[in-house]
Formats: structure tokens, sequence, C-alpha cells
């Protein structure tokens, strides 16, 4: 990093679903900025709807203190979008008032801290005239264009020391337990936590499964003296039934306009509900059709609570303290995403509205078959 000094305006706030490594990162920024000098850093608390309230605080060094092992998000987090939101029940478009508080503070760049809806809503942002730069964070690891976000090896730790506890308990009981895991859209973490703590099946929203294959997979473990079984589902997971449902909705929407493809969408969403997330719906079924006595647990926000692992920790500040050579080569619009050991600013345009789904061949899917894991398919 160049020692030219440059003063500046730094906003930064953190949106969408809380993550561990966020204050880490919040850290570098600030404590980076702070060397230059002359650059001061102020959060908005609450995500976007904050900046649109104008309700900031100084990160200084006293904020920054000892906030590298928090979880969680100083300046607090929402999933309120700019152009939609939430006022006296109904939703407003409020992107001029957070035009407006952006100058009022006499920013020179917005650093948002978030996942995919994050850069959807960082990228209008920066289509209305603002310097935005986001940076990767979200323990689904669902964003394109980065090898990987920070959060994500802490709540792969979390998932795998439940599967390792899980394990002595179904193997006292000879239970089928089923361990649901976060993940909506893809199952990056299901899939991780799954192997590592070798769960005897794992399904996944990329490959849909049918209950029989899965108990023909217990039953056959049966067969070979196993008294229990694992299996890690992500809380996405959908039958083949229910995938094939969204998916011929979803080649209508190709071809749809207007108000056809707001009817459309609004039955992706049912569908969704539906058939996803029925993981105690799955569990009766598999117990009634193998006969073998099944319990569930559902890890939900536990994933994505407590003290970053180290790995996030170093991503994180890692990630913090580089978002200000970006901001001091004036590279807006962009996604700081890690390339290997090295960070690369990566467009918004070409992030937003994208979901890094696990590809069905991917080394991970390969060691699972290779070992027998069951994916219900
Ligand atoms: O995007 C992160 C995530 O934890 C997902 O894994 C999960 O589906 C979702 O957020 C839960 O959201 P909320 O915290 O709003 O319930």
């Amino acid at each position: 990093m160049s020692t030219r000094k440059r003063s500046g305006h730094i906003g930064v706030l953190t949106s969408g679903g809380d993550t561990p490594g966020l204050n880490a990162a919040i850290r570098g920024i600030g404590k980076t900025a702070s060397c230059m000098g002359s650059m001061q850093v102020i959060g908005f608390k609450d995500g976007f709807r904050g900046l649109m309230e104008n309700r900031s605080v100084r990160l200084d060094n006293q904020m920054l203190s000892g906030i590298l092992t928090l979880g969680g998000t100083i300046l607090g987090t929402s999933r309120d979008k700019p152009h939609k939101m939430p006022m006296g029940g109904k939703s407003v478009d409020m992107t001029d008032v957070i035009v407006e508080n952006y100058h009022k503070n006499h920013l020179d760049v917005l650093v948002c801290l978030g996942g995919g809806g994050t850069i959807k809503n960082a990228y209008r942002l920066s289509q209305s005239g603002l310097n935005i730069l986001t940076l990767p964070k979200t323990i689904d690891n669902d964003i394109v264009g980065t090898d990987v976000t920070f959060g994500f090896d802490t709540a792969l730790g979390i998932a795998v020391d439940a599967i390792d506890r899980l394990h002595s308990t179904a193997s006292s009981h000879h239970r089928i337990i089923i361990v649901e895991i976060m993940g909506h859209r893809v199952g990056w973490l299901a899939l991780g936590a799954g192997l590592a703590g070798g769960a005897d099946a794992i399904l996944l929203p990329e490959i849909p499964y049918t209950i029989d294959k899965l108990a023909e997979s217990i039953l056959e473990r049966v067969s070979r003296g196993k008294r229990f079984s694992i299996v890690a589902v992500a809380e996405g997971a959908i039958n083949r039934e229910g995938a094939n449902k969204i998916r011929a909705v979803e080649k209508k929407l190709e071809e749809a306009e207007g108000e056809k493809r707001i009817e459309l969408k609004k039955q992706i969403k049912e569908l969704d509900n539906e058939y996803r997330g029925s993981t105690i719906k799955m569990a009766e079924e598999l117990e009634k059709i193998t006969g073998l006595e099944t319990r569930v647990t559902i890890l939900g926000h536990l994933q994505r609570g407590g003290t970053p692992s180290a790995a996030d920790r170093l991503l994180a500040t890692r990630l913090g303290t580089s978002a200000i050579d970006y901001i001091r080569n004036e590279q807006f619009g962009n996604m700081i995403a890690v390339h290997g050991e090295q960070t690369m600013a990566v467009p918004l345009q070409d992030v937003a509205g994208k979901i890094n789904y696990v590809p069905y061949d991917h080394p991970w899917i390969i060691t699972a078959r290779n070992l027998e894991t069951s994916f219900g398919d």
C-alpha cells in the first residue's frame, strides 16, 4: 500500500443477515483509514435504514477497539432496501433521501458490507450516482465473483461441531438424526458440514431428492449393520416434485412480460414456501418408510452467532484493510473479491442478482459420492 495521504469521508454500513467477521471488517476499514491520517469513517446504523434516517456514529479508534473477536455487528443491521423501505405499513422508494444523506454527510464513498441482497441494493445506489464499494459477507457463500465470503468458515465450524455431537446421540439411540443447516438457495454449508462431519446423506437445494432414494440409502446402511444415520439437510433442500413444478414456472417466466411476470414470480414464491424448508415433514415421511426412529435438529441462527473463526477474522480484516486501497484509487462501483491470496475489484453489475450455486461436478460433491454419501437422487 502506498503512503500517500488523502482526505475523505468514508461511510460504512452492514446490511442483510449478520455474519461473524463483520466487526473485523469494520475494524479493518476504520483502523487503516485512521493510519491514513485525514480519512474519517462514519458508520450508519441498521443498514440502509440508518442511512435513510441519518443515524450514524463516528468510527474512531475508541469505537473500533476490542471488536475484532465480537460476533454480530456493532452497527446493527436490517434487510431494508432503499427502493422498498417499509414506512407506516407501506413500501416506499427512499432512494432520494439516501442520496441526499450521502451528500449531507459529505461522503466520498459508501462501503456496504453484505450479501446478495445488499449487493443488488448497492448496485442500484451506484446507478443513482453514489460511489459504492461492497465487501462479500454471508454464511451462505453464495456470492459469485469471489472465492469465498466471510462468515462461511465460522458457520461451517458450528455446523460440523453440531454434527459431531449428534453422531454420539444418534449412535446411542440407533436413530436417524436429521440436521437442518442454513442455506435457502444454495447448499455450500450443508455440503461442507455434511462432508466434514461424515453425514451419511446430504440434501441440497441444487440436487432435488426423492424420499424413496433417501430411505433406500439408509436401509442399505442398516443392511450393512449400521444402526444409525445422520442426514445433513440444507434449509432450502427440495424434493423432485417441487423442483419440477418450480422449473416449469421458471420456464414460463423466461418468456413472460409485464403483469404476467409478477404473477409467475408470485407462483414461484408460493411453491418455494410449500416445498422448501419442509425438513420436519420429510423426517416424518422418512420415519414411516424406514420404520426407524427419526429426530430433527434445526441449527438455525445458532450458525450466525458468536465469535468469528480465525479464518473469518483474517479474511474480513484483509478485505476491510484493502478497501482503503480501492478507495484511494477511486475504484468505485465494485465488490472487493477474494482471488487466492489477492483481492480484486469485480464490477457490481457482474455480481448483482447472480447466485453462486454448488456445481453438480464440484470436487466436494465428487468426494461425497466417492464415499457413497447419498444425495437422495
Ligand atoms: O443469508 C444468510 C441466512 O442466514 C440464510 O442462510 C438464511 O436462509 C437467512 O439468512 C435467514 O434470514 P433471517 O435472519 O432474516 O431469518
